[in-house]
């Protein structure tokens, strides 16, 4: 996919660069991002919505991977950005992303996070709940601003098709329930506020989604209550954003749409429904996150030890794991692989990848198909784009690896390797007994 192909040294290539050569500048383990490819998935989403015709924006959920270089590259996309935390909102700054554009999520923001949200005056806070409610109306009218919010509802869709990160369902920690009365009490306090100005409702259903029908389910279930407002409230939000979780495929046991094909099916519904309930056709806002980066991200390790477990298994280690991608202890998550270095030669065995965490579940992947491979290969994963790099870690006190972008056969270091003194930033010694 993207820029990768094999080139005549039988090397793997990323964005016309040999990634032998690169894991030899920068060392390993190294996140490799091929920019065409970001560039290409963020044109195809907002391409769809001109092409519809659809007033809209596509927002990039910055938690599948914030950087100051990767916020720059949205920025010059041109998409809007969805921060989740006073330090996403802070990387945002400091890219100097624009901050008309800015969308601000999360289930417990603290007082300090919407004070920042407010001194930088940014586009939308999604509010989750009533606390939340309360006191952003309390903190604008202590300074006398007006803000714009979306209401964030919980539309009551669970995503049967794959063991989701589900978070539309009814029983969930975000949003305000859209049964059972919760949505519409806060909508009426928002528009009785003369702070909060509200521009419409959010909902997200869940992350690495394949079909669309729990989009068009959500959609269906919060247009039904938008024309029950427009009667009883005389209140119609302008915008309707519906989420992030569009699924990328990581091995051939998933199956997802091209990215724009979920946005197309969203719309058709959201166009036709509106029609059905003589509702004025909103502002679709979308917030992608994996779908974005997720296959635009490769890890490169090398290999290093190996142990042969006679007539069951053989382990290859690398020198990464769970702390620069966490995904497959923690959601048994699949990953495709290959020798970077061989990257045409046949497989020979089967092999399971180690990291090098104590940790027995510390496994990248089980029984992955690789020629004879051994110490000093470079094994190149794939598809570890979104949540690698974000999730990362200093487990065993490893230091994170650093970040590469790769585009029209440049590289440039985004993310420097953190060093044993970077480790040791925070930690002050133990000078003497505490003095009671
Ligand atoms: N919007 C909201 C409100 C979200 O909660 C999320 C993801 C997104 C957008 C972006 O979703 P995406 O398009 O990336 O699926 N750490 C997990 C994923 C957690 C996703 C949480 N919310 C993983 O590694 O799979």
């Amino acid at each position: 996919h993207g820029t990768a192909k094999i080139n005549q040294n039988g090397h793997l290539e990323i964005g016309g660069k040999d990634t032998v050569e690169l894991a030899e500048k920068y060392g390993t383990p190294l996140y490799v991002y091929d920019v065409e490819l970001i560039r290409k998935r963020a044109r195809a989403f907002k391409n769809t919505f001109t092409k519809l015709g659809v007033p809209a924006q596509v927002a990039y959920a910055s938690k599948a991977f914030s950087t100051i270089a990767m916020l720059e590259l949205i920025k010059e996309e041109g998409l809007s950005l969805d921060v989740v935390s006073g330090g996403e909102l802070y990387t945002a700054i400091k890219a100097d992303f624009p901050v008309e554009k800015i969308h601000f999520h999360g289930n417990n923001k603290s007082d300090e996070e919407l004070k920042m949200a407010l001194d930088y005056k940014i586009g939308c806070i999604v509010v989750d709940n009533f606390h939340e409610l309360h006191t952003l109306h309390h903190l604008c009218s202590e300074r006398d601003q007006k803000v714009n919010i979306l209401l964030r509802v919980t539309p009551g869709i669970e995503a049967h098709t794959h063991d989701y990160i589900l978070t539309g369902q009814e029983d969930s920690k975000f949003g305000f329930d859209l049964q059972n009365g919760q949505a519409e009490t806060a909508l009426i306090f928002a528009i009785e506020s003369n702070y909060l100005n509200v521009l419409g409702l959010h909902c997200h259903i869940g992350s690495q989604i394949f079909e669309t029908i729990g989009f068009i389910l959500a959609a269906r279930k919060i247009l039904d209550k938008m024309s029950k407002w427009q009667e009883e409230l005389n209140f119609t939000p302008s915008v309707l954003n519906l989420g992030g979780g569009f699924g990328i495929r990581y091995t051939d046991e998933d199956t997802p749409l091209d990215p724009s094909s979920y946005v197309e099916e969203m719309i058709n519904e959201v166009k036709k429904e509106t029609e059905r309930l003589s509702l004025p056709m909103p502002e679709i806002w979308i917030e992608p996150g994996r779908s974005l980066v997720g296959d635009a991200g490769t890890t490169l390790y090398s290999i290093g030890s190996s142990k042969d477990v006679p007539n069951i298994r053989k382990y290859l280690a690398v020198d990464g794991g769970m702390t620069d991608n966490i995904r497959p202890a923690l959601y048994d998550a699949k990953y495709e692989a290959l020798l970077a270095n061989r990257a045409n030669e046949q497989p020979k065995e089967k092999v399971s990848i180690a990291g090098k965490c104590c940790e027995s579940g510390d496994m990248l992947i089980w029984d992955l198909p690789l020629p004879d491979a051994g110490t000093n290969d470079i094994l190149a994963v794939f598809c570890t784009g979104a949540y690698g790099y974000s999730m990362a870690n200093n487990y065993n006190r490893i230091p994170r690896p650093p970040v590469v972008f790769v585009e029209n056969e440049h590289d440039q270091l985004v993310v420097k390797r953190e060093s044993y003194e970077d480790l040791l930033r925070l930690d002050l010694p133990f000078k003497e007994k505490t003095k009671i």
